[in-house]
């Protein structure tokens, strides 16, 4: 079972949205393939596809996933939503977010002939985010062409540097879009993403902005040739990998003075976890 986390910078990019678009599309060419989504606080995959019914295996003290369908096919989904109910915060009081990932994904059965497994993680670099991506075999990086996506996702592509996980290729979402009127297209965003380039990262897919895709929650269409082709050979950024923002960033910190804001940061880390 290959297990591919979906991960991006921020929230609202689209990484719920690839996710299912992967999924349909590897259903489509005859894989088994199970999804978790992982995004805790946001679970929202049984949105676009039902709930369908999770079970609990009492002898063996597991969570059995549920059966859904996408298109004409099925897969096995399982979220934190399924445990709790509808429109229910998670604001479990010691509710420790790294291992109730971890538990999601190890103690739910999936079907052994699974292929892959897709999870879907919060935004930015969480503690359940660090744990999840330590027990994957590569990482899928969603954003969109905008600055300010593109700087967040650069902490995600060094989460994954730090703990050596293979990143399999960026998708920019949203990129641009073509007006079902008269045809013409408009590139939205104007940031040309250039670090994809210093990191060496593959692009897998530019993806529209399509009013049917809002609507149906995932593209149906989407060629599976980059995936497959980065799969053999993803990205595996060392700790030596001569890239310029990483070195910024370190002399830039060597550098700093305490400043006010970090003083209020300070005074802020006393107040919620004690001196
Ligand atoms: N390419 C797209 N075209 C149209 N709508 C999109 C596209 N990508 C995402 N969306 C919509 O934008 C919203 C946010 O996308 P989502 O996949 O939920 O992001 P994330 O999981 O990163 O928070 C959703 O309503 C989704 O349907
Ligand atoms: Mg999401």
């Amino acid at each position: 079972m290959e297990k591919i986390a979906i991960m991006s910078g921020k929230g609202g990019v689209g990484k719920t949205t690839v996710t299912l678009s992967l999924c349909n599309a590897l259903l489509k060419e005859g894989y088994k393939v199970g999804v978790l989504d992982a995004d805790l606080t946001g679970a929202n995959i049984y949105n676009v596809l039902g709930k369908g019914e999770i079970d609990v295996a009492e002898d063996i003290n597991m969570f059995l996933p549920a059966e859904v369908k996408l298109g004409n096919n099925n897969l096995q989904l399982m979220s934190l939503a399924h445990i709790i109910a509808d429109g229910e915060p998670v604001l479990w009081e010691d509710l420790d977010f790294a291992s109730a990932a971890q538990q999601l994904l190890e103690k739910t059965k999936w079907d052994k002939n699974t292929d892959f497994l897709l999870i879907d993680v919060a935004p930015g670099t969480p503690p359940e985010n660090q744990v999840i991506i330590t027990l994957m075999d590569s990482v899928l990086l969603v954003t969109l062409p905008s600055f300010l996506s593109d700087s967040n996702l650069i902490r995600s592509v060094e989460l994954c540097r730090e703990f050596k996980i293979p990143i399999l290729g960026v998708v920019n979402n949203l990129t641009h879009y073509e007006c079902s009127k008269c045809g013409n297209i408009d590139y939205i965003f104007e940031s040309k993403a250039s670090w994809i380039e210093d990191y060496n990262l593959n692009v897998i897919w530019n993806l529209p902005i399509k009013k049917e895709i809002a609507k149906r929650g995932y593209f149906d269409t989407l060629s599976l040739t980059e995936f497959h082709k980065s799969r053999k050979s993803p990205t595996l950024l060392k700790p030596t990998d001569p890239v310029f923002k990483r070195k910024a960033v370190k002399f830039a910190l060597k550098n700093i003075r305490i400043t006010k804001v970090m003083k209020g940061a300070i005074k802020a880390k006393e107040l919620f976890v004690g001196k």
